[in-house]
């Protein structure tokens, strides 16, 4: 549908009550976020499709594998899927191109890949990476990272590139590194996000994590809508500072930021080295990013990982999280949902798919048709013996009708 992303919808009586005259199969979804009505029997979260959208092994453009997988809503309601094509191994280090297919019918159908960015034969190839929408100037971003492992290459570079038009073209890659330095930035693997809320309404926060020399979590931050960035001023450093890490310590990395109803950031982070728990490191932010306290760092002892990307998003004043829930292994890529803003999560989750399973990333249409109210996709690593073998997008309704 052509309707345009209102990050205030649903705040307005008038929007509330147009939402509200639909069929009564959508009442329980529309008021949620107002009026705070969610009830667990309202939330049965069923997958209604799911497609493969990238197969490895040589047979898609030569490609080796398929990995990193990171999906996006545009303002026009288009569903843009990107991943990490990796040409001649299933090595995070090598060279790559970041593969992108669109979807305009809600994950019906999909474009033919393209190929948007090419490294070449680089040693070190580019990392993907995180999608940033800016839905009050209709312009997507996508920050990746060239040399990310120092491998063979002297420097690291944080690159973006940005589209204008839903997606069709892109730009020619700039060189963020210019501007905030060489020091090596992973962006999440996932999205960035825009504030809905104060403080800092309409900021975009893109987080990742860094080695030794950036230790632990920081986050890229633009006021201007992408045209300059800079880093926070405090990032969540991991213990101890700048040296190598053992089993146990604090090692927060790869991580998915999300905003709560209250303007707090939440950043749910992969827990390298098992510091506390087989379990996911959570991070809340009171002023937008500029400090990642301490203080406010938690660990969700019910979201069990084996330290890999995970997904997290808010939807209809809900808050949901997708990994592999397993302490040790990637399998069983699991849905949780939280009714609390993500203080404790719902006791039966949703299993996605028992088998390998690996990173994932979500995102949801927000326009005005009902559906979008309540539906989600997830794109995940997903294979039968190895999650590197596909990368696959399943589409949930969150009140379980088909
Ligand atoms: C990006 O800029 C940095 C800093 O000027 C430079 O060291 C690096 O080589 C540049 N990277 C690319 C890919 O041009
Ligand atoms: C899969 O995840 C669910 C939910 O956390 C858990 O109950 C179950 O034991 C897990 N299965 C395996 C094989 O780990
Ligand atoms: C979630 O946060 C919002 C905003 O602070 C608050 O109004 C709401 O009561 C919270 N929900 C729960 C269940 O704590």
């Amino acid at each position: 549908m052509g309707a345009r992303r209102d990050p205030r919808r649903g705040f307005y009586p008038w929007t509330r009550l147009g939402l509200c005259l639909r069929p009564v199969l959508f009442l329980g979804l529309c008021c949620w976020q107002t009026r705070g009505v969610a009830t667990p029997d309202q939330v049965k979260p069923l997958i209604t499709m799911e497609q493969l959208l990238w197969v490895s092994g040589s047979v898609i453009g030569e490609v080796n594998t398929f990995r990193v997988p990171l999906i996006a809503a545009t303002p026009q309601g288009t569903l843009l899927a990107f991943s990490e094509a990796r040409k001649h191994s299933a090595s995070d280090i090598g060279a790559k191109f970041i593969a992108l297919r669109r979807s305009l019918d809600k994950g019906a159908t999909w474009t033919p890949t393209s190929f948007i960015v090419d490294d070449g034969s680089l040693q070190d190839g580019l990392n993907l990476g995180a999608v940033v929408v800016d839905s009050e100037k209709d312009i997507v971003f996508l920050v990746y990272t060239l040399c990310a492992h120092y491998n063979k290459c002297p420097t690291a570079s944080t690159m973006i590139i940005r589209s204008r038009d839903d997606g069709i073209t892109w730009s020619i890659p700039r060189n963020l590194s210019e501007e905030v330095g060489t020091t090596m930035f992973a962006p999440g693997p996932g999205y960035g996000i825009q504030k809905r809320y104060e403080p800092k309404k309409g900021r975009l926060i893109v987080c990742g994590h860094g080695t030794l020399l950036r230790d632990g979590i920081s986050c890229l931050l633009s006021d201007d809508h992408g045209l300059n960035w800079q880093y926070g001023r405090q990032p969540l450093h991991g213990i101890p500072y700048g040296k190598e890490k053992l089993l146990s310590d604090f090692n927060p990395d790869e991580c998915q930021p999300y905003e709560l109803p209250d303007g707090s950031v939440v950043i749910n982070a992969r827990n390298q080295n098992f510091y506390h728990c087989s379990c996911r490191i959570v991070v809340r932010s009171y002023d937008a990013c500029d400090t990642l306290p301490l203080e406010n760092v938690n660990f969700d002892d019910t979201l069990v990982d084996p330290a890999v990307a995970a997904g997290a998003l808010v939807k209809s004043g809900l808050v949901f999280f997708s990994n592999p829930a397993h302490e040790r292994q990637r399998v069983n890529m699991t849905l949780r949902w939280s009714f609390t803003n993500g203080s404790s999560w719902w006791k039966e989750p949703l299993q996605i798919w028992s088998g390998a399973s690996g990173y994932s990333s979500m995102t949801s249409l927000d326009g005005a048709a009902p559906e979008d109210a309540h539906s989600l996709f997830i794109i995940y690593e997903k294979g039968r013996f190895q999650s590197t073998e596909s990368v696959s997008v399943v589409k949930i309704n969150i009140n379980g009708k088909l």
